[in-house]
């Protein structure tokens, strides 16, 4: 890790010098997370227990050359420059600007600018330069890396702190009224305040996170990205949120957090008489059984009874494959290969679905050959190269270098 963020560190650095000619005064990164089990369960109040990983999004910035507070005439602007992208883009300081009619990569950043703005924090006009090495559309959270990058870098560059639940709400409040993303809060948490060694049981209604050490040497979290592109942006996502929603009302509880198994089979006739009730009782019942699989995953990773964390993440996949319906073929595919594998502890896919990645606990002796057999065998089989990454649970949001 500390290899790949160093060279995405210094790449940032050296193109925002060839950019402006000078170095820059300020340094950021927040990452990514893959999430170890609990899915789709943060906006319905439950528990989710991710890590943030080895990849992150990193922002080199500096002073911009004209300034509205010395310059009348300058726009309270800033200039940022994305090296995945190969593009530049402006973003507004004061004012408020519309919500894009299309996403593209700067909405995040203006997103989220404008609501650290309204939070109180005020930057002098600046310039950027992004650089990340999350990979887009897997599910591991590149855009709440970004949000929370910028927050990071606006904190930097201020020299005010923002309360870290504050300042996750914030890059939540910019998906969901900029972005039109209704997504929880899973994602923007993890990436500001994970901590290296430790996995976060996150409680999302108290927002109290509990913070349980992953450090066991002889077991590694192995990452496979499908190479099938999880599109989060089109109905899907929204819809699940809405079947939950409607799932409590006939429930007759706040959120799904506050129902049992017992409650829902007993409300089984309410359901029933509904047009969509059946889908509704089957959302349901994988967010109920979800939250439940998660608390106790946590406590099992605590005892180390990898046994216990395997079956769980088995059974959770199978629910988002049967009842919660954010699976595909090829990462069913997946974990059905991890499956068989010797040496794989347990398997799911991870994030909000339709493609994407798998999480999988392994044996880490066994790694290489894990690796290679799920490789050939998912490749012979979709004709699709699968992209197989290691990481340890990673540091959140950091200020790497503040010099004024
Ligand atoms: C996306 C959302 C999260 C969460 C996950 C599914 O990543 O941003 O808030 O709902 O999907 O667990």
């Amino acid at each position: 890790m500390k290899i790949l963020i160093s060279e995405l560190i210094s790449e940032t650095k050296s193109v925002f010098f060839k950019k402006y000619g000078t170095e820059p005064l300020w340094l950021v990164a927040a990452p990514g997370r893959v999430n170890l089990i609990g899915e789709h369960t943060d906006y319905n109040d439950g528990f989710v227990f991710p890590i943030a990983i080895e990849r992150y999004t990193v922002i080199a910035a500096g002073h911009a050359e004209h300034d509205k507070h010395d310059d009348h005439d300058a726009a309270a602007i800033a200039d940022i420059y994305s090296i995945n992208k190969e593009e530049s883009a402006t973003i507004q300081l004061d004012g408020l600007a519309t919500p894009p009619q299309t996403v593209v990569w700067s909405s995040y950043v203006q997103g989220t600018v404008q609501n650290v703005i309204e939070a109180g924090l005020r930057p002098k006009n600046f310039r950027a330069v992004i650089n990340s090495n999350v990979p887009l559309g897997a599910g591991l959270s590149s855009s709440a890396s970004l949000e929370i990058a910028t927050a990071t870098l606006l904190e930097a560059i201020t020299g005010q702190k923002l309360d870290s639940v504050q300042k996750a709400l914030l890059c939540q409040k910019a998906e969901h009224f900029f972005i039109r993303m209704p997504c929880g809060i899973m994602d923007q948490f993890i990436s500001a305040m994970g901590r290296e060694g430790y996995a976060m049981l996150l409680d999302c209604r108290s927002c109290v996170p509990k913070m349980i050490p992953l450090d066991d040497s002889d077991i590694t979290v192995l990452i496979i990205n499908s190479n099938v592109k999880h599109e989060l942006t089109g109905s899907e996502y929204p819809d699940r949120r809405r079947q939950c929603e409607k799932a409590a009302q006939l429930l007759n509880v706040p959120k799904l957090r506050d129902a049992t198994l017992q409650q829902l089979k007993t409300a089984q006739s309410v359901f029933d008489k509904e047009p969509d009730g059946t889908i509704c009782f089957r959302r349901a019942y994988h967010i109920i059984t979800e939250n439940d699989r998660t608390v106790t995953m946590a406590d099992a990773i605590v005892r180390k009874d990898w046994k216990t964390c395997g079956k769980l993440m088995y059974e959770s996949h199978a629910s988002m494959r049967d009842d919660f319906e954010i699976t595909c073929a090829e990462i069913d595919l997946l974990v059905e290969i991890a499956q068989s594998t010797d040496g794989v502890i347990g398997s799911r896919m991870t994030g909000g679905g339709f493609g994407g990645c798998t999480v999988s606990l392994v044996e880490s002796s066994k790694v290489d050959k894990i690796s290679k057999t799920i490789s050939e065998q998912y490749c012979s089989k979709t004709g699709i190269e699968p992209v197989i990454s290691v990481t340890h649970p990673a540091q959140g949001a950091m200020i790497l270098d503040s010099k004024s």
